[in-house]
């Protein structure tokens, strides 16, 4: 029997927008670029880089990322109102293809008690800011905020009408993650029904993984909907439970083929390393058994199925790992390594440092690594650019030493020294273990009095010998941060985990989150 020929799903990450807005996952300026860089790498179609209006830090990574990225189409989002899409239009400016994202929210409960609007007003706020934006640029897409609880009838009145102002894209927003797949899926499909232009856009889906549907519901809305735009993010990142996971998207639909018969243009080669880049710069680690990109995604424990493995691969595998990016940990570097071997592998990994001094500083750090680790793997180069770059951003607080004792029986004691605005400060703190002494001596001086929300540790690779990467998540007067820090040394790691976490707890940067 003939198939049909398949149509092509467009890939849109909004790791830099819905990922970031995950409390703590912010970003800085020359994180968002790697990240981006990393995205065009992977062959995202559209990179959403954030939300221009929200701060002049998102603004600016948007203009840096308009002006970088050449293959994808990059995004901002907008409110519905002529100041965030200018805004956004002004940061894509350099961008070889752009888009403007704007929403306004259509659900009852959105409009009455968010946005105190009536129905008709949020009507002609949509349509006005569509046909604003149109201004700019042809790529317009449109979203109705908290959409899957919006009355069907209001949606085909408001997405009519925005698709008549010019609206390219229309995207179905299940703003909480409150839909199942089955009605998402025929919502959407009634929506392409009903709406009498509904084929001059493409329709796409966002669903929010409140209920862990986030991943099922958008694929209803490609399989049932017709969608042919998923919004997705790397690990699923996002607020809350996160977003839909790109990873799980694209490999559905590639190993699915049979079933969904459609093509996507992601380099699958690119998941894992896009993964790791991602969990490393936000500090949020990935679960081991995660789909596709977790640690134990493709290990075999039990006999049987090792067994079953070692005979035929596809007795228990449906993908296989070199093809979403695994690899053994392969040893890149090493001591005797010199400045151009350093740059070269830089270059392969997709790390454009700006200037001859940042590569510098990062070849001086590789060589201290290289004298205490004999094996350098990528994942220990790539942790130790964020280092670097962690470093330079606000570093009120930097790390200088530390030494500490810990004995059976004993209370554990350290001491460290770090400088706070230029000063350099001794401290000494006993602890229920090392690292609670480590930050209790930072404390001592430091005062914040900040929360810890979380502390977590993670080998960067494989082996006794692997470099420990740490998160610090504090909380601070509405604020939440997290602080990374990679060393052989997990205290050392841990130490400098929590003072990158007090660099960004004081760093000025404010940011306005889209939903409030
Ligand atoms: O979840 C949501 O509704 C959004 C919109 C801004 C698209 O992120
Ligand atoms: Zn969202």
């Amino acid at each position: 029997m003939a198939t049909a020929p398949s149509d092509r799903l467009i890939i849109f990450d909004t790791t830099l927008r819905d990922g970031e807005q995950s409390p703590g996952a912010s970003m800085t300026r020359d994180e968002k670029i790697r990240i981006a860089r990393q995205l065009e790498r992977l062959k995202v179609d559209v990179i959403e880089a954030g939300f221009a209006a929200s701060s002049q830090g998102d603004f600016e990574a948007i203009k840096a990322i308009a002006g970088l990225i050449k293959d994808s189409t990059v995004c901002s989002l907008s409110r519905a109102n002529d100041r965030d899409i200018s805004r956004a239009a002004e940061a894509l400016a350099p961008a070889a293809r752009k888009r403007i994202h704007t929403f306004i929210a259509t659900s009852p409960l959105h409009m009455e008690k968010k946005l105190r609007m009536t129905p008709d007003q949020v009507f002609e706020q949509a349509k006005q800011a569509v046909r604003f934006a149109r201004q700019f640029t042809d790529d317009v897409e449109f979203s109705p905020e908290d959409g899957s609880r919006s009355d069907i009838d209001f949606l085909c009145r408001v997405l009519e009408a925005v698709i008549n102002e010019g609206a390219t894209t229309i995207n179905f927003a299940d703003t909480v993650g409150y839909g199942v797949p089955e009605l998402y899926g025929n919502m959407l499909k009634t929506l392409r029904e009903r709406i009498p232009n509904s084929d001059k856009a493409v329709w796409s889906v966002h669903c929010h993984n409140d209920l862990g549907m986030a991943v099922a519901n958008s694929l209803a809305g490609v399989k049932i909907g017709g969608a042919r735009q998923v919004e997705c993010t790397i690990n699923g990142l996002g607020e809350r439970a996160g977003n839909t996971a790109l990873e799980e998207i694209v490999m559905a639909v590639r190993t699915r083929k049979d079933y969904f018969n459609l093509d996507v243009g992601v380099d699958t080669a690119q998941i894992v390393p896009t993964s790791k880049l991602v969990a490393q710069i936000t500090g949020f680690a990935v679960q081991p058994n995660k789909s596709v990109v977790g640690a134990n995604a493709f290990a075999h424990a039990s006999g049987i199925h090792q067994d079953g493995v070692l005979k035929a691969r596809d007795t228990y595998e449906i993908m296989r790992a070199e093809d979403v990016g695994w690899t053994a940990n392969k040893i890149v570097l090493g001591k005797l390594s010199g400045r151009n071997a350093f740059k070269q592998r830089l270059d392969e990994l997709g790390i454009a440092l700006e200037s001859e001094a940042e590569i510098n500083a990062a070849f001086t750090r590789f060589k201290e690594l290289a004298d205490r680790k004999a094996e350098i793997f990528d994942e220990d180069i790539m942790a130790l650019v964020s280092d670097e770059q962690h470093s330079h951003d606000n570093e009120y607080f930097r790390f200088v030493s530390l030494s500490q004792h810990s004995e059976t029986g004993e209370r554990p004691q350290a001491s460290v020294v770090f400088s706070m605005g230029g000063a350099e400060m001794t401290c000494e703190a006993q602890g229920n273990g090392p690292v609670d002494a480590t930050v209790n001596a930072i404390e001592s001086k430091a005062q914040s009095g900040a929360e810890l929300l979380l502390f977590s540790v993670n080998a960067i690779t494989t082996g006794t010998q692997s470099q420990g990467e740490v998160t610090m998540r504090l909380a601070k007067a509405g604020r939440i941060v997290n602080g990374i820090g990679a060393d052989p040394d997990i205290v050392v790691a841990s130490a400098k985990a929590y003072l990158s976490a007090l660099n960004k707890l004081y760093s000025k940067v404010e940011k306005l989150n889209p939903q409030l």
